[in-house]
């Protein structure tokens, strides 16, 4: 049995057959920039990009460079309880760029583990027992970052178990303004741009609100940027196109430069300190290989691509460019809802397709029936052009438009022509 049927067999049955049958099974073998290479030599460009973990593309070679130097070294393997030079030098570098307010870092694996380091982090330095998070959101599967996920399959089996926090409409700033006033909240969780909702983009409006709320109510305002930051939208973090600054910032994804895992908590000056005071608690949030030294070595050097000034005017640049083709493309299509877009992340809602044929039942897909099926429609025309492209977690009517940051005009053509004539399809037969 090779690894990819191994795979399918050990590791995800369910998912492995559901791409075997849906023809998703394509046998990826090697990936440069943004293009993937299959076991036939055939090339695809890549617009997932790894969900948000791959801004430099596949094996960016500064990154693969820097790594191999690191190895070279041999750097020793640290332990939880050990001064840790690698993680103090990319706290630093990362506290530089984020703003010096947010003082403190813990350096954890993933994503869903920062988000945990977080929330945990505000219930005991507030003493409070309740997390407030907007409706629509992603922030991992582990338990604590799943009682703050969107309703719907991820957590629909567990409500009984997961912790009891507080769900706000995403956007109603008086809604927040409610759900804090009980004085219990210790944090409002929230994504600038929710992508797995289908790309909804927080106005500054209504973080500038949400900001000056958890203020008067004494809640932190945590910012979950793992799929957001490193550039994603032209900005290293997307909450500095507003202004609008949070007391805790998750990034994670990116920032091992599509390479090696690592996730980053940064905390206002103080916070640590309140949650964590003392010898006995100074260790009691922890991780086994959180700030080891050859995920620092990865991130700073990403840090050092992602955070230059050209780079990201390059990202905004080739985003509005990007959207502009899209708009153009696509926006007087009656199958078209609208096209969402910041930077290199965003999203085309697709209306619901109406013929009856068009529904996951009549492929034999019964426990899908009620899923928007225009999505996939779209991704398949997609495949047949060689394009990687997949929907939003939590709205599968919405295509995601997130490729890496290193994306040429070529591509973009690619997939903006791609895409048009994909809708069109789905206009005369949807
Ligand atoms: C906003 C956001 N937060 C957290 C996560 C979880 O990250 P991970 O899969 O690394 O645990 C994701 C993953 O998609 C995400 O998009």
């Amino acid at each position: 049995m090779d690894g990819y049927a191994a795979y399918t067999r050990h590791v995800n049955p369910g998912l492995g057959r559901f791409l075997e049958l849906s023809g998703r099974d394509t046998r990826f073998v090697s990936g440069h920039g943004g293009v993937l290479e299959d076991a036939d030599g055939g090339t695809w460009d890549d617009w997932v990009a790894g969900f948000g973990s791959l801004n430099l593309g596949h094996n960016p070679p500064a990154v693969k460079a820097a790594l191999a130097e690191h190895l070279a070294l041999d750097a020793p393997g640290l332990y939880v309880e050990s001064l840790n030079p690698f993680a103090g030098e990319l706290a630093a570098r990362l506290v530089a760029l984020a703003g010096e307010e947010l003082e403190t870092v813990f350096f954890s694996n993933s994503g869903a583990e920062a988000v945990e380091a977080a929330i945990k982090t505000a219930l005991l330095a507030t003493g409070r027992p309740r997390i407030a998070y907007a409706e629509g959101g992603y922030h991992g599967t582990t338990l604590g970052a799943l009682g703050c996920m969107a309703r719907g399959p991820y957590r629909a089996d567990l409500d009984g178990v997961l912790p009891g926090f507080r769900e706000v409409p995403f956007g109603d700033a008086r809604a927040l303004e409610a759900a804090l006033a009980a004085g219990d909240v210790a944090a409002f969780l929230v994504e600038p741009i929710q992508m797995e909702a289908g790309a909804r983009i927080a106005g500054t409006e209504y973080l500038a609100a949400a900001r000056e709320a958890c203020r008067r109510h004494g809640a932190l305002l945590i910012f979950d940027e793992a799929q957001t930051g490193l550039g994603r939208t032209g900005a290293l973090f997307a909450w500095q196109h507003t202004g609008v600054e949070p007391d805790v910032l998750v990034s994670a994804k990116a920032l091992g430069g599509g390479l090696v895992p690592i996730g980053a908590t940064l905390m206002r000056r103080g916070l640590w300190e309140r949650a964590y005071p003392g010898y006995l608690r100074a260790e009691i949030h922890n991780s086994t290989f959180g700030g080891n030294p050859l995920a620092c070595r990865a991130a700073l050097v990403t840090l050092e691509i992602v955070a230059e000034p050209g780079f990201l005017a390059g990202v905004r640049r080739r985003g509005d460019a990007l959207f502009a083709a899209l708009r153009a493309a696509l926006a007087d299509s009656p199958a078209v809802e609208r096209v969402s877009g910041r930077g290199l992340l965003g999203g085309i809602k697709l209306r619901p397709a109406a013929h009856p044929w068009l529904a996951w039942d009549s492929f034999g897909l019964d426990e899908l029936a009620g899923y928007p099926v225009a999505g996939a429609l779209v991704l398949e025309r997609l495949a047949r052009r060689r394009i990687v492209a997949q929907v939003c977690a939590h709205d599968w009517s919405v295509v995601r438009v997130e490729p890496p940051l290193t994306v040429d005009d070529a591509a973009c053509a690619r997939f903006v022509d791609a895409l048009r004539d994909a809708v069109r399809w789905l206009e005369h037969h949807g």
